[in-house]
C-alpha cells in the first residue's frame, strides 16, 4: 500500500471534521504527526497508535517513517528557535505570530468546534478541547505559554487572594499549567477592561498569583493598541508578560508604535462584494432611529460609518460589533437581494465589512482559510488577536530570552 505523503490525504482518509466527526483521538493523531520527530511524541503516541491500529490504516503507519508534507497554509518553520503552547487557541492568532518568530507549537487547546475547524484547516492540527479537563502533566514541556484567555470575570473571596482562590476560573487553569510546567516565559492577552475590573482587584489577584505564588518576574502589564502596529483597527488590549526568575530578566520594554499610516482602504476587498453584506433600507433606518434616540440621551453609541481613509473600531463578538464598523462602498452593481431581507437593499451603499476584511483588521494574511459560515467567521475574528501587535511584543520577549541564553553560554566559557 502506498504510504501517505501529504497531510491533506490524512484529512480525507480519516474524515477529519471537528463538527461532523468530533473525536479527541484526532487531536492526539494530529499532535503526534506534528511532533513525532522532536521528542514530544511520547505525550501523544499511545492514543495516536491506538487510533492507527483501530482504523487499520497501515499506509499511515508506513508514512510516519517517511517525510510527511504538511500541505496547509501555515506549516511550521524548519528551524525551530523555541517551543510554545497555544491555550484558548481560537483560530491561532498567537500561533501565526509565534511561528513567524521561529516558534514550534507543541500543544494547542480550544473548546469551540467551529474554531477548531478553522484551526485545523490552517495548521493541520486539531486542538485538544476543554482545558479544565486536561491534566497539566499531559502537556509537553515548552519554553513559552501563550494564551488570550476569555475575559470571564471572577470575584475573589478571602483576603490574600491567592492561587487556590482563583479555582473555577480559566485563569486558574493557566496558573496550574504554569506551576506544573514552569515554562521560561509566558504571554497572556485580555481585554483592556481587565485592568479596572472589580476596582482593579481582579488584575491584582492575577499578578499576585503570577508573582508571589508562581515566582515569575512580571513587568507592569501594558495596554497596547493594534492601530499603532500596522492594522487600521482601534483595538486596545492588555498584555501580561512573565519570565521565570532564573532567567534573570528584570526589565522589559514593550514595543514602540511603528506608526505606519494604514487605513480601511488598505484592507478593503479588492472587488465588489456580495449584496448580502449590504444593509436593507429597513435595518438602516432602525440603526439611524436607534442612534438618534441614544444621541438625544447623551449616549454616543450606535452605528458608525468608517471612512475609507479611517481606522475601524475594535471588532468584537455580539453587541454592535458589525454595526460600529459600517462602510460605504459604491461598487455594487446589482441590488437584487440574495438573502431574505426586510424591504430593499439600501441605495446609499451602506454595507458591513466582510469576514476577510475582519481577518485583515487583525493582521491575518490572505492565505488564511475561512471555511465556516459568516456568523462563525465574524465570531472567530472578533475573538482573535491583532497578530502584528502580538508579534512585535513576542519578538522583544524572545530576544530577551535568547540574549540571556547567549550571555550564559559566554559566561560558562570564561
Ligand atoms: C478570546 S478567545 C482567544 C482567541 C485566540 N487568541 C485567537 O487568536 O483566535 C478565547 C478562546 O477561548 C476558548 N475557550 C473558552 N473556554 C475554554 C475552555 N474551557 N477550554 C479551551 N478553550 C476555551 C473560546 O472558545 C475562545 O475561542
Amino acid at each position: 500500500m502506498k504510504p501517505i505523503e501529504k497531510y491533506s490525504e490524512i484529512r480525507t482518509q480519516f474524515k477529519i471534521d471537528t463538527i461532523k466527526n468530533p473525536d479527541e483521538n484526532i487531536a492526539y493523531l494530529t499532535h503526534y504527526l506534528h511532533n513525532r520527530k522532536n521528542g514530544v511524541s511520547k505525550y501523544y503516541l499511545h492514543k495516536a497508535k491506538a487510533f492507527f491500529e483501530k482504523t487499520m490504516q497501515q499506509s499511515l503507519q508506513k508514512s510516519l517513517a517517511s517525510n510527511l508534507k504538511f500541505d496547509i497554509p501555515f506549516p511550521e518553520n524548519n528551524k525551530t528557535k523555541f517551543t510554545f503552547i497555544d491555550l484558548f487557541a481560537g483560530i491561532g492568532g498567537f500561533r501565526i505570530a509565534m511561528q513567524n518568530l521561529g516558534g514550534k507549537c507543541v500543544f494547542s487547546s480550544e473548546i469551540d468546534k467551529y474554531a477548531q475547524k478553522t484551526y485545523e484547516l490552517n495548521f493541520g492540527e486539531v486542538p485538544f478541547g476543554d482545558i479544565t479537563k486536561i491534566d497539566a502533566t499531559n502537556i509537553p514541556d515548552h519554553d513559552i505559554l501563550c494564551g488570550g484567555f476569555p475575559c470571564q470575570a471572577f470575584s475573589i473571596a478571602g483576603r490574600r487572594m491567592g492561587f487556590e482562590e482563583t479555582r473555577g476560573t480559566l485563569f486558574f487553569d493557566i496558573a496550574r499549567i504554569l506551576r506544573e510546567k514552569q515554562p521560561k516565559a509566558f504571554f497572556l492577552e485580555n481585554v483592556k477592561g481587565l485592568r479596572n475590573h472589580n476596582k482593579g482587584k481582579t488584575l491584582k489577584t492575577i499578578l499576585s498569583v503570577l508573582r508571589d505564588d508562581l515566582n515569575y518576574y512580571i513587568p507592569e502589564p501594558e495596554i497596547i493598541n493594534a492601530k499603532y502596529f500596522g492594522v487600521p483597527q482601534n483595538r486596545e488590549r492588555i498584555f501580561i508578560i512573565g519570565f521565570r526568575k532564573d532567567q534573570n530578566i528584570d526589565a522589559f520594554e514593550y514595543p514602540q508604535p511603528t506608526n505606519e499610516k494604514i487605513t480601511f482602504m488598505d484592507i478593503r476587498e479588492e472587488k465588489e462584494v456580495s449584496v448580502k453584506y449590504y444593509l436593507s433600507n429597513v435595518y438602516k433606518q432602525t440603526l439611524i432611529d436607534h442612534k438618534n434616540r441614544h444621541t438625544s440621551k447623551g449616549n454616543g453609541f450606535g452605528y458608525e460609518i468608517i471612512p475609507n481613509n479611517g481606522c475601524a473600531n475594535a471588532i468584537v463578538v455580539g453587541g454592535m460589533g458589525k454595526e460600529r464598523n459600517l462602510v460605504i462602498d459604491k461598487r455594487l452593481s446589482d441590488f437584487t437581494p440574495v438573502t431574505r431581507i426586510k424591504g430593499e437593499v439600501n441605495r446609499e451603499y451602506w454595507r458591513r465589512m466582510t469576514p476577510r476584511e475582519w481577518a485583515r483588521l487583525q493582521g491575518f494574511p490572505d492565505n488564511f482559510l475561512i471555511k465556516v459560515s459568516d456568523v462563525q467567521a465574524y465570531k472567530q475574528f472578533g475573538n482573535s488577536v491583532a497578530i502584528p501587535a502580538i508579534q512585535a511584543t513576542a519578538n522583544i520577549l524572545i530576544n530577551k530570552l535568547f540574549i540571556f541564553v547567549i550571555i550564559l553560554f559566554v559566561l560558562q566559557k570564561l
